[in-house]
C-alpha cells in the first residue's frame, strides 16, 4: 500500500552547527520532559513515569556530549540522541491526541503539546541532517526559517499572558501586546515566503522584514528576561515556572543567532532548494524506525495512529534506568556577548546581555564554554 505523503509542520533546519547546538537542543529536549512532567495530572503516573523517563534520557545524553572529543563519538551521540527524540516527539504527539480528545486533564494547553512537538520535530531534522552528513545551507531557507521561528515566538507571548496573573494587568498586556505584533509577523512572514517562492535572492524588503523581525525578538527577548527575573525576586505573582521563562528566553537567544546569521549573510538561500520528496523519503526513513511499536505498523505515519485506540497506540517502554542528578537551571547556550563579535549587528545587541542569578535556592549547573563566533562558520567540531 502506498504510503501516504507527510506534510511537515516545521521547515528544514538550517546548517547544523556543532557540539553545542547538540548540548543546546539536548537541555531544551529534556526541559520540555519536566514541563510536560509537571504539567500532567497526578492520577496519570504511567504518563508522568513515562516524562521522568526522557528526562533520565537526555541527562544521559547530555552528560555524554560534555564529554565528546572526536568526531566519532559526536556522529554516535547524535544518532543515539536522534532516536530518543523521535520517541519524544511521538509521545508529545500522542499526549496531544489525548488532550483533543478530551482524555488527559493537566495543565497544560493543546497549543502547547504542539508547540512542543513542532519543536522536537525541528530538533529531529537537525539531528537528521548531522548524522547522515547532509550538507544544511543548500536547504535551508530563510523564509520558512523565519516562519517557524516566529510563530514559536509569538506562542511564547501568548502562553506568558495566559500564565502571569490576571491581577498583573500591565504585564498582561505587555505579553499580549508581543502575541499581535508576532501574529502579525508571522502572517508578514508567510506572505515573503509565498511571494519569494520562486526566487533565489533576496530582495530588500525582506531584508528590512528581517530586521523587523530582529528588532521585535530583542524586545521580546528581553521582556523574557525580565519577567524571568521578577519571579526569580518573588516580585511577580503567576504561574510561570522561573525555569519556563528562562526556557523562553534562551529560545529567543537562538532565534537571534538564526537571525545573525540570516543578516551576516551565511544563509544565502531565500527558499528550500531541496527536492522535497528527498525530505519525504527521509521522514519516512524516520517514521520506520519510529514504528517499532507492534500496534503502529511501519509504513503508517505517527498520524496514522488516529484510526487506533489512543491508549494502545502509544505503548511506553520500561525504563529502569537509575535517577539522574536533573538540576532545573541551566546557563545559556548562547551568550549574546558572543554574537556581537559578529560585523553589522553590535549596536543591535545590549550591553546586558548576561543572564540573571538563578534562584538562591535552586542548584546550578554550570555550562560549559557557548558559541564562539570568531571564525569561520560553522566551525570546525572542537575548535
Ligand atoms: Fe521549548
Ligand atoms: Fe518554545
Amino acid at each position: 500500500m502506498p504510503r501516504q505523503p507527510i506534510i511537515h509542520t516545521v521547515p528544514q533546519p538550517l546548517e547544523p552547527l556543532n557540539i553545542e547546538e547538540v548540548r543546546f537542543w539536548l537541555d531544551i529536549m529534556q526541559e520540555h520532559a519536566l514541563f510536560i512532567k509537571m504539567g500532567l495530572p497526578c492520577d496519570r503516573t504511567d504518563l508522568i513515569n513515562e516524562a521522568q523517563n526522557f528526562i533520565r534520557e537526555f541527562d544521559t545524553l547530555g552528560n555524554r556530549a560534555e564529554r565528546v572529543q572526536n568526531e566519532k563519538k559526536f556522529k554516535e551521540l547524535v544518532s543515539d540522541a536522534y532516536d530518543v527524540v523521535c520517541e519524544f516527539h511521538r509521545f508529545k504527539r500522542h499526549l496531544l491526541r489525548l488532550k483533543l480528545t478530551c482524555k488527559l486533564a493537566g495543565s497544560i494547553f493543546p497549543i502547547q503539546y504542539d508547540h512542543l512537538a513542532r519543536e522536537a520535530e525541528y530538533v529531529m531534522r537537525l539531528f537528521d541532517k548531522m548524522r547522515t552528513g547532509r550538507p544544511g545551507l543548500k536547504a535551508a531557507a530563510k523564509t520558512q526559517e523565519t516562519s517557524f521561528w516566529v510563530r514559536i515566538m509569538g506562542e511564547h507571548a501568548a502562553l506568558m499572558s495566559h500564565l502571569i496573573d490576571p491581577s498583573e494587568r500591565s504585564l498582561v498586556s505587555t505579553a499580549r501586546e508581543f502575541s499581535e505584533d508576532f501574529d502579525a509577523l508571522l502572517l508578514q512572514s508567510n506572505d515573503f515566503a509565498s511571494m519569494l517562492s520562486h526566487n533565489e535572492n533576496d530582495v530588500p524588503s525582506f531584508r528590512r522584514f528581517l530586521q523587523d523581525v530582529h528588532t521585535s525578538t530583542r524586545q521580546l527577548r528581553d521582556f523574557k528576561r525580565a519577567v524571568q527575573e521578577m519571579i526569580a525576586q518573588c516580585k511577580l505573582v503567576g504561574l510561570i515556572p522561573e525555569m519556563l521563562a528562562d526556557h523562553v528566553r534562551r529560545e529567543a537567544e537562538h532565534f537571534l543567532m538564526i537571525l545573525a546569521m540570516m543578516e551576516k549573510g551565511i544563509i544565502t538561500c531565500v527558499t528550500a532548494t531541496e527536492p522535497e520528496c528527498e525530505v519525504v523519503e527521509a521522514i519516512e526513513d524516520m517514521e520506520e524506525e519510529i514504528c517499532s511499536d507492534p500496534v503502529i505498523e511501519c509504513g503508517e505515519t505517527v498520524e496514522d495512529c488516529e484510526d487506533h485506540d489512543e491508549e494502545a497506540c502509544y505503548e511506553e517502554e520500561d525504563c529502569e534506568e537509575p535517577q539522574a542528578n536533573f538540576n532545573i537551571y541551566k546557563s545559556p547556550a548562547v551568550n549574546m556577548d558572543d554574537i556581537e563579535d559578529i560585523e553589522g549587528i553590535e549596536d543591535d545587541i545590549d550591553d546586558d546581555c548576561n543572564s540573571p542569578e538563578p534562584h538562591k535556592t535552586a542548584p546550578v549547573k554550570q555550562k560549559p564554554p557557548k558559541y564562539k563566533w570568531g571564525g569561520k562558520w560553522p566551525r570546525p567540531l572542537g575548535k
